[in-house]
């Protein structure tokens, strides 16, 4: 094509792409930023020791026996990342319809939350609130004929959320949605003493097929049914604001949306609405769609992840939790 034929008269006056003419410009207009003091990692542990088992939907993540977590803390902490969310990986036959487990000192979870802070004190330690991992039910509730007990679960919640404290949690992480729960948490959590134990709700937490891999990695399936009774319906949005709504004047102190990519929309009205830190749980499911694209070498796979952790932050996230925190942390790292 020759130039002459490309002549134009034409000249707009405003022209957005002059902010966009070189990297320093591109960098200096730059509206958002990742940053990892803003990550929370999630991390999976199990029985035994020197155990190290990769999920199989989550390539790159693991679930550690309690020494090596110690190590893998270790080295996120050396990398900047210093704040974490523990699930634990229950086995079978220690599950019951009471989820009594879940408040055994010398159990796996409690056990392994102390020798967390007693190593790395100044670490952020966030704790699950649910009965999943320990119910036989595999649901987050009580179950009594084929229903899920509201009130009744809540009593439970708050003897969990008290030994967790205990254990030495900095931040109590209620994922089940029943309701009242975070009202109630706050008051058993203060009456205990625990006035300065935080609690971070899962606000809005939908009903959704991106919990895959998690569920996989738990073994924490329902074994009946699923959680639409008690998880919100992915199709509704005003319905996240009477959520937070409740949950802001219930006590909590940090509100969560989850998943995270699917609902970009929740986290921007959220954060627009309440005067306080709106996380985002970038779920397994979303990590597991990435990690498998990159795999077959149809994404590239570290660009996808920053682009859509941007977009989290974008939306109006103050705090991601994300499977990808390890790895930001690392890439951040090498830049420096
Ligand atoms: C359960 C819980 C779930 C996740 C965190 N806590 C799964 C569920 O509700 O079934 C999902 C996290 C993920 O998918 O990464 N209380």
């Amino acid at each position: 094509m020759r130039m002459k034929n490309l002549e134009t008269n034409f000249s707009p006056t405003q022209r957005p792409r002059r902010n966009r003419k070189s990297e320093v410009i591109r960098s200096l207009v730059q509206e958002t930023r990742l940053d990892i003091t803003d990550f929370i990692f999630p991390l999976f542990v199990i029985e035994g020791s020197n155990k190290k088992i990769e999920v199989a939907s989550m390539p790159g993540i693991y679930k550690f026996s309690s020494d090596l977590l110690l190590e893998e803390i270790a080295s996120c902490v050396k990398i900047g990342l210093k704040s974490f969310v523990v699930f634990p990986n229950i086995s079978d036959n220690l599950k019951t319809p009471f989820a009594t487990e879940s408040l055994n000192f010398d159990g796996l979870y409690l056990k392994t939350l102390i020798d967390i802070k007693k190593n790395f004190p100044d670490v952020c330690l966030m704790t699950d609130v649910a009965l999943d991992p320990y119910s036989s039910d595999g649901h987050d509730g009580l179950v009594q004929n084929g229903k899920i007990l509201n009130d009744e679960t809540i009593e439970i919640l708050c003897q969990m959320a008290i030994a967790q404290a205990k254990a030495g949690a900095d931040i109590i992480g209620p994922s089940d949605m029943m309701d009242g729960r975070v009202g109630q948490i706050r008051k058993a959590l203060d009456q205990n003493g625990f006035t300065e134990t935080s609690i971070m709700s899962y606000t809005a937490k939908y009903a959704s097929a991106f919990y895959g891999p998690f569920r996989d990695a738990l073994d924490s399936a329902p074994k009946h049914g699923d959680k639409k009774t008690y998880q919100m319906n992915p199709a509704n949005r005003k319905e996240a604001l009477w959520e937070a709504e409740l949950d802001f004047k219930e006590g909590a102190d940090f509100l969560m949306v989850k998943p995270a990519l699917a609902y970009l929309d929740i986290i921007s009205d959220l954060s627009k609405s309440f005067p306080i830190p709106i996380a985002a749980y970038n779920v397994s499911g979303e990590y597991a769609m990435i990690k498998a694209a990159a795999q077959k070498g149809w994404l590239d796979g570290e660009k996808t992840m920053l682009e859509s952790l941007l977009s989290i932050k974008r939306a109006g996230a103050d705090i991601i939790l994300s499977y990808f925190a390890k790895e930001v942390a690392e890439l951040m790292h090498k830049v420096k």
